[in-house]
């Protein structure tokens, strides 16, 4: 048996760990063919497994063990072929690619609050550096991006997000499948992705085929291949296919299309000794000291009061969706990485590892209370 001690493989379920494990143990039999087999199954040539658990594709997984008895084939080699149609799982806009399957919007709530909501927010309001999946109504929010600014200019700018702004509904379902959610990805089924998505679409306050995406709606296949994103036609100018010279030429002979606030529509462009001698200029007389409030000269930002966090708390909130599978507080787990004593533990998990732990496990702790943390998650006791 070989030692798992210093990798956290992070998986949907514990069957689908135990599968990845017995995959990962193959005893050091494995040649270095692409006909590589690890307990009796073929891998994809050898090294890449794309294990299929409970109806789920597993994490994309590049077998370590494979690797270190055959390192020269990984060893910066081009990809086969069937490595590469194991990660082109790319979903395109006229339904390549994707599933059959369908899911409600409350069976997308569901799951969004349980795997979604502590990174995007209630109702994909975003937050603390991961991104909104809504900011209110998709056909509202759409006429934030054409250029208001150049008649009015402290009109609000533009506000992208999924509903607004992504020309193709068919990126999303492929994001979700493919990326989320984020230390588990892949591990979500069709029907799932499905449901996420209806999901997304009703918190956005879309419609498909003219009928509200409501708390009721169901989303299948056909439905899907019917959505029409907002923004569809939002990326000016249209550079693809025939006639895009003369469609980008346009484009750019109307000064509206491209900002400038003062620019009218047709005015022509000018390079040199463009302002009018009557436009009215702004001076601020006697220099930059007139400016109010002064400038500071003050270089040390003014010390914050630090508040101690909970470390119980915040490893339920943020450490635990990785860290109750392995490396749990207290677990005996952790003494391989204590042997290496406590400022290297404290060091690296304030830097993060190649190994897979975020800087800071994905938190704006001070050092000091992160360290807190730490000590918990290292010895089961709150100190
Ligand atoms: C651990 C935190 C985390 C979890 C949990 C998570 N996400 Fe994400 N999500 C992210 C981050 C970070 C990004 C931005 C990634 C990037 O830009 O590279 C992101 C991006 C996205 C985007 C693209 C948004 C945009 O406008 O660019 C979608 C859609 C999304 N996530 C959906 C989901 C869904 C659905 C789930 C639940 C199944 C989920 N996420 C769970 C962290 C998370
Ligand atoms: C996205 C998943 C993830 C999150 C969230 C996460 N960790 Fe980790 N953590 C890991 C993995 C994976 C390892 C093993 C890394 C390795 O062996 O290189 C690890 C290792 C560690 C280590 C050992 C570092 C070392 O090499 O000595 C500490 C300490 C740690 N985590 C603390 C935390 C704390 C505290 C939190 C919450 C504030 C947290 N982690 C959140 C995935 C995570």
């Amino acid at each position: 048996m070989f030692k798992l001690d210093r990798k956290l493989i992070i998986t949907a379920s514990a069957a689908a760990a135990v599968a990845l494990f017995t995959l990962g143990c193959n005893g050091g039999e494995t040649g270095t063919t692409a006909s590589t087999k690890v307990n009796g199954k073929a891998t994809i040539d050898g090294g890449v497994t794309y294990p299929v658990v409970n109806g789920k594709t597993g994490p994309y997984y590049v077998n370590p063990q494979v690797a270190q008895v055959a390192p020269k084939l990984y060893n910066g080699r081009v990809p086969t072929a069937n490595e590469l149609k194991a990660w082109d799982k790319d979903i395109m806009p006229d339904g390549t690619g994707l599933p059959e399957g369908s899911g409600s919007v409350e069976d997308g709530e569901e799951v969004y609050d349980a795997k979604c909501v502590m990174c995007h927010g209630d109702f994909g309001s975003g937050g603390g550096g991961y991104p909104a999946l809504s900011k209110g109504n998709a056909y509202d929010l759409q006429k934030t991006l054409t250029n208001n600014r150049w008649k009015d200019p402290d009109a609000d700018g533009p506000t992208r997000v999924f509903g607004s702004y992504w020309p193709q509904v068919s990126t999303l379902f492929w994001y979700i499948k493919d990326g989320m959610p984020h230390p588990f990805s892949k591990s979500l089924t069709d029907d799932e992705v499905y449901a996420l998505v209806a999901y997304v679409l009703n918190i956005n306050e879309m419609e498909i085929d003219g009928e509200e995406v409501d708390d009721e709606y169901v989303l299948d296949r056909e439905k899907f291949l019917k959505i029409k994103m907002p923004n569809r036609d939002g990326f000016e100018p249209n550079i693809a296919g025939p006639g895009a010279l003369d469609r980008v030429r346009a484009y750019y002979a109307d000064a509206k299309n491209f900002g400038g606030q003062n620019l009218h529509q047709g005015a022509e462009r000018c390079m040199t000794n463009c302002q009018k001698e009557t436009a009215k200029t702004k001076r601020i007389n006697g220099g930059i000291t007139n400016f109010l409030p002064p400038m500071s000269d003050v270089r040390d930002l003014p010390a914050v009061k630090e508040v101690k966090v909970d470390p119980v708390a915040v490893y339920k909130s943020t450490c635990a969706m990785c860290h109750d599978s392995y490396l749990a507080p207290g677990s005996a787990e952790w003494s391989g990485y204590l042997a290496e004593g406590m400022d290297t533990v404290y060091a690296k998990g304030i830097k993060g590892t190649e190994g897979g732990m975020p800087a800071k496990g994905g938190t704006d702790l001070s050092d000091a209370n992160f360290k807190t943390v730490v000590d918990y998650i290292t010895s089961g006791k709150v100190k």
